[in-house]
């Protein structure tokens, strides 16, 4: 799934958009739904670098998110979406618990932050894994740039990398969780871990007004990890999670989204509507569902829900007591995806 930051989608590259990279930027534009910018690709996403990762994705399809992610920069308007780089990792974690990332964001966006907030989220990504003890990057001494994100990242030289010339920087895990979080750190979409299960709990348990019902919250947690879910991690608390369930080819739903009450109207939820959008286009479809109280029922709580969902332009399909019996008339909502 992909990671998301403040401004930034980092969408895994999967091998259509591989194959797309290396034969047809103008396909991986409509893929990625963002414009490519005139400057890509950007430095070192030449064509055997493509074919090396096209390789390891081939051999290794479970790998995905482990090795290359487009650099998307997200806009209001979704017609504005642009390329701006690519970055990621090198593989999945080897046997000591080391992760090596790289980023590269290509000329007419540097100096943003890009790539800054780009690590941030592959940090994030990696140290939820319990396993991750450090993430390493390598880099030129020339590349002033590239090294000043690694520093304003925590990271620290620790010596020689993989070939000559080649230097290698190391942000350790205790590092990484003593970096104080800095004003601008945004909540990171990443995928849900089992260590994030009581954290889900902990917030359903949060939102009596909306999770009251104990063999109910029983079920939504149950399906953490095995449908699609996401956890938004924001300064090293997991503040909201949302599960997402395959209908048809060409629907999905919302099965679960709840965001702690401390952390609401901070665009939390449309950050993780988004992200359903993007998961559901991924698979090819273009019905986005989410079951809710119906306006029938009193409940001053979901009005709320249901001013959310309608902000993000959901419409009422159908109102219904087939789902939840008489007294929770459910109402049925729909978004279409152009
Ligand atoms: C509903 C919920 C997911 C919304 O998440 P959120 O992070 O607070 O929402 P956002 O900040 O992204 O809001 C996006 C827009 O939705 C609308 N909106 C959100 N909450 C609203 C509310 N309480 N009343 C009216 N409109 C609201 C606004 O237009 C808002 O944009 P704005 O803040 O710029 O005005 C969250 O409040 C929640 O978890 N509620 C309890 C559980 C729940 O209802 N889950 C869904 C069950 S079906």
């Amino acid at each position: 799934m992909a990671i998301r930051t403040a401004r930034l989608e980092l969408v895994p590259g999967a091998l259509e958009l591989i194959d797309a990279a290396r034969d047809d930027p103008g396909e991986l534009g409509r893929l990625l739904a963002a414009r490519v910018p005139a400057s890509w690709p950007p430095e070192y996403l030449d064509r055997p670098a493509l074919e090396f990762t096209r390789a390891k994705m081939e051999a290794a399809p479970s790998e995905l998110g482990w090795w290359l992610y487009f650099v998307v920069l997200r806009d209001k308007d979704p017609a504005r979406h642009e390329l701006v780089g690519t970055c990621g990792y090198v593989g999945p974690p080897a046997a000591d618990g080391t992760v090596e990332i790289g980023y590269s964001i290509v000329a007419e966006h540097q100096r943003r932050g890009y790539a800054t907030e780009a690590v941030r989220g592959l940090l994030a990504r990696a140290f939820a894994l319990a396993e991750v003890r450090r993430v390493i990057a390598d880099t030129l001494p020339a590349l002033e740039p590239s090294i000043g994100v690694l520093v304003k990242s925590g990271f620290r030289l620790i010596g020689e990398g993989s070939a000559p010339g080649v230097v290698r920087f190391e942000l350790t895990r205790e590092a990484f969780e003593r970096t104080p979080p800095s004003a601008s750190d945004a909540p990171a979409i990443v995928p849900f871990e089992e260590r994030h299960r009581a954290d889900c709990a902990a917030i359903l348990a949060r939102l009596p007004e909306w999770f009251g019902i104990p063999a109910a919250n029983e079920a939504y947690l149950a399906t953490l990890g095995r449908l699609a879910t996401s956890v938004v991690s924001l300064d090293g608390t997991t503040a909201a999670f949302m599960a997402l369930e395959p209908l048809t080819p060409h629907a999905g739903e919302i099965h679960v989204m709840a965001v702690g009450p401390e952390f609401r109207r901070r665009g939390i939820g449309r950050a993780l509507v988004h992200e359903a959008e993007t998961w559901l286009r991924q698979r090819g479809g273009s019905l986005l569902h989410v079951k809710t109280l119906a306006p029938s029922h009193p409940d001053p709580h979901y009005a709320e829900t249901r001013a959310f969902y309608s902000a993000l332009g959901f419409l009422p399909l159908l109102e219904t007591t087939a789902f939840w019996g008489e007294k929770l008339p459910t109402l049925m909502l729909v978004k279409a995806l152009r």
